[in-house]
């Protein structure tokens, strides 16, 4: 390890890819599902993603959201290179990137932020470092201001812990030159382990099941998940006191499903969830109930609840709009609780009227077929359609058309990419004000549709109509 790494990877650079669950309108969402308020965005704001990688989330942002200014750091200058090749060609003048570690980046003069992001990192820095990035958000998060915080959550990652130790003391005695080789030849060892009926694995049917995911892992997440030596799976309870340290109470989840107990807590479980008063204390029934693995968590400095007139008023305004072809919206689908059967009369109006294009909830709920229907019983079908991932929510409409020439030139960029046999896995959207995945194979069948089509002669967004005047 490079002696500035502090017991992180550096040998290799980390994935591409996207996480628009980042994205301020989705944490936004997150925050109205839970009935708190969030920042005003429209006047501009400020937002800070701590270690971004490759930079790919944070460019997309800073290419849809022409109204935010964005900050990032990463301690490994390869990621930052490319990072910093990546907005140059796509001519993002709102993105500042700095090669920092948390501990350097204190010394930088940052304006107060609106929302602070740090994704795949808390779990797998020194408590050292940890302690960096509290203090940053301690000096930088503005007042009302949000963070989003995602590490390897107890107790479901807990059976990894074995596995992760053994492959570090077997990857560090073996000959072969590069880290990827010593981690693969590591996993290959667990298996074989396995596979000569070590009891570990036979005792934990879990632990077998994680072992054989592995093989689902490409060499560089391989190595960026369990070569650092810091590596840890923390509990909820324990990330709930370090933020407690700046002024941070816990207010939801990324995940959107989890903001609502009834599509996350199974129902065998709920009177026991809803029993505990403290929060802390439910998120940890939670993770016991359905053996929680990985958390995105969001925090608030002060958090405001929203009355019930703005709580109407956020989900009126809010646009929303079909993420996959109609026909993948099945009307039986998978959440954590187990399978939901949608409620065909309203869920199918709502999705047929989406076909034609994004809507407002207000919009949504004046439809004729759902004349008959309670405002709030629309409002929960399209929250239960965002939660499945069947629709996504919009950023305001004039943000979107801002941000139309703008993430033109980022998708002309990742084009190019794609073409050169570059990892590509998301492409812009001014819709929804972030990245959206796609695989490599999608951007190339839409090259040419893209470069043939300016924004201009897209059809603009829908933008008349109740709740988004
Ligand atoms: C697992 S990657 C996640 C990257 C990015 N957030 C994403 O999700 O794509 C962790 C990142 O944190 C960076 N990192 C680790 N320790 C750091 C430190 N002490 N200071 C700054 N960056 C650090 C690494 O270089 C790496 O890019």
């Amino acid at each position: 390890m490079a002696q500035w790494s502090e017991g992180y990877v550096t040998e290799v650079e980390y994935i591409a890819d996207c996480f628009p669950e980042l994205a301020p309108a989705h944490l936004d969402l997150a925050l109205l599902h839970r009935g708190i308020a969030f920042p005003d965005t429209h006047a501009g704001f400020n937002y800070l993603e701590l270690g971004f990688g490759q930079g790919i989330t944070l460019a997309m942002l800073a290419a849809a959201q022409p109204q935010g200014r964005f900050f990032g750091n990463d301690f490994n200058p390869s990621h930052v290179l490319g990072a910093r090749a990546l907005a140059e060609s796509a001519r993002l003048d709102n993105l500042t990137l700095f090669e920092d570690s948390f501990a350097e980046l204190a010394a930088r003069d940052l304006p107060p932020m609106d929302y602070i992001v740090l994704h795949g990192i808390y779990s797998w820095v020194s408590a050292e470092n940890r302690g960096h990035i509290v203090a940053l958000i301690r000096r930088l998060l503005k007042t009302g201001g949000v963070v989003y915080v995602s590490y390897n959550a107890q107790p479901g990652w807990a059976p990894k812990a074995p596995m992760q130790r053994a492959m570090m003391e077997f990857a560090a005695r073996h000959g072969a030159e590069t880290l990827a080789e010593r981690f693969s030849a590591a996993r290959d060892f667990l298996q074989s382990l396995s596979r000569a009926g070590a009891a570990y694995f036979a005792h934990n049917p879990v632990a077998q099941e994680q072992l054989d995911g592995l093989w689902d892992l490409n060499d560089a997440y391989l190595v960026h998940e369990f070569a650092s030596e810091n590596w840890v799976a923390l509990h909820h309870a324990d990330v709930v006191r370090d933020m407690a340290a700046a002024k941070l109470s816990f207010a939801g989840s990324s995940t959107l499903a989890n903001n609502f107990p009834l599509f996350s807590i199974p129902p065998e479980i709920a009177a026991l969830y809803q029993s505990a008063e403290d929060p802390a204390m439910r998120e940890m029934i939670r993770d016991f109930a359905v053996n929680t693995q990985f958390r995105r968590d969001i925090f608030v400095r002060g958090a405001r609840h929203l009355d019930a007139t703005a709580l109407d008023g956020g989900y009126r305004e809010l646009r929303v709009a079909l993420r996959r072809p109609l026909a993948d919206c099945a009307f039986e689908a998978r959440l954590p609780v187990g399978t939901v059967n949608l409620d065909c009369s309203v869920c199918e109006p709502i999705l047929a009227e989406l076909a034609k294009g994004p809507r407002s909830v207000a919009e949504l709920a004046a439809l004729p077929g759902l004349a008959k229907v309670a405002p709030s019983t629309c409002v929960d079908s399209v929250n239960l359609l965002l939660c499945l991932r069947y629709l996504v929510a919009l950023q305001p409409c004039e943000m979107t058309a801002l941000a139309c020439e703008r993430t033109q030139a980022i998708n002309q960029a990742m084009m190019t990419r794609a073409v050169a046999g570059r990892y590509v896995a998301a492409l812009a959207s001014p819709l929804i004000g972030s990245g959206i995945e796609v695989d490599r194979g999608d951007v190339l069948f839409l090259a040419p549709v893209l470069q043939e089509h300016r924004c201009r002669s897209l059809p603009g967004p829908r933008c008349s109509g109740p709740g988004s005047a």
